[in-house]
């Protein structure tokens, strides 16, 4: 069966990069765009390029937004690390990014690919700017899956998970604009934890990527298990990848979704409606509405992505 096309947008971080390399075995891979989120966009980038090398990758990366549309910029160093990828000794770069024109990539991108997948698993400011340059971006894509929000609670604060609270304005324009999304969210990426036998397994495959990957999650599951009490550390943004490559692993059901921007307590969070259909022609899913993910064959894709990911070796 043939991979789907997917371009990546993200803010490489810890999960992002195994994202990446999982992405590299499960899709076609076409493009990646940054976007400042877990770190500044100098250190998004230049991660993705890092992870791009380490795999002997030869894929197009576009700069994109260095803030958020409104909101002050905040970071999740205090989890990724100073860089954004542990404390991974990252090596000079063979190459640069392509441009810092990631908006220009995607719109283009869609044109020059037909069914392309867009994968937003950073703050959602590059995605919104597209949306706003060309309202019709979505009428050419395959799908657009995005790691973010939840159905209930949120990690940065207690309703908001990190993306959405990141760029709220930005995950509004694309929940109320983009037409149908799916959204995969902490409900489902808080079931997909990755713990010491699958970093045992990466770090056992012994070529670099493999070893990249291993190095993530061991400061990952270190810095979950301080902040959480895990043994295990949820690896969201491989979860989206899946998602779009793997749908039958997941379940959920098509609700209207919006972000809320201003309550003293829930900005940022995405507010699902589960009254019946029907009961009030509003919220009745329509076509704008968000296939929200809640359920997941956890074992699977923690099998899947460690799969995806030494499979990219000799
Ligand atoms: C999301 O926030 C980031 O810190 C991760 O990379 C992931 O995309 C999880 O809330
Ligand atoms: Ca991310």
């Amino acid at each position: 069966m043939s991979k789907i096309p997917m371009l990546i947008d993200c803010d490489p971080g810890l999960d992002d990069a195994i994202a990446i390399l999982t992405a590299a075995h499960t899709a076609d891979l076409v493009g990646i765009t940054t976007v400042n989120g877990n770190v500044g966009i100098e250190h998004t980038t230049h991660n993705a390029l890092a992870v791009l090398q380490a795999a002997g990758l030869d894929v197009p990366v576009h700069r994109g937004a260095a803030r958020p549309l409104v909101a002050d910029t905040i970071d999740a160093s205090y989890v990724h690390g100073p860089t954004g990828l542990g404390s991974v000794t990252i090596p000079d770069l063979d190459r640069s990014e392509d441009s810092d024109d990631a908006v220009g990539f995607i719109l283009e991108t869609s044109h020059d690919i037909e069914g392309l997948h867009l994968v937003a698993i950073g703050p959602l400011t590059n995605i919104a700017l597209a949306l706003r340059r060309d309202p019709t971006l979505p009428d050419r894509l395959g799908g657009l899956t995005i790691m973010g929000g939840a159905a209930v609670g949120g990690n940065v604060t207690a309703t908001a998970e990190f993306n959405i609270w990141a760029d709220p304005e930005a995950a509004a324009i694309v929940l109320r604009e983009a037409g149908p999304v799916t959204m995969v969210g902490l409900d489902v990426t808080h079931q997909v934890l990755l713990g010491p036998e699958e970093r045992d397994m990466l770090r056992d495959a012994g070529f670099p990527a493999a070893r990249l990957a291993a190095d993530l999650l061991d400061y990952a599951v270190e810095r979950i298990g301080e902040i959480r009490g895990w043994a295990g550390a949820p690896i969201h943004d491989a979860c989206a990848v899946l998602a779009a490559t793997d749908p039958d692993l997941f379940g959920g059901d098509v609700r209207p979704v919006d972000v809320e921007l201003t309550g003293a307590l829930t900005r940022g969070m995405t507010v699902v409606d589960y009254r019946p259909s029907g009961r009030d022609g509003r919220i009745a899913p329509d076509d704008s509405a968000t296939l929200v993910l809640r359920e997941v064959d956890a074992p699977t894709v923690v099998h899947r992505i460690v799969d995806a990911v030494i499979k990219l070796g000799p």
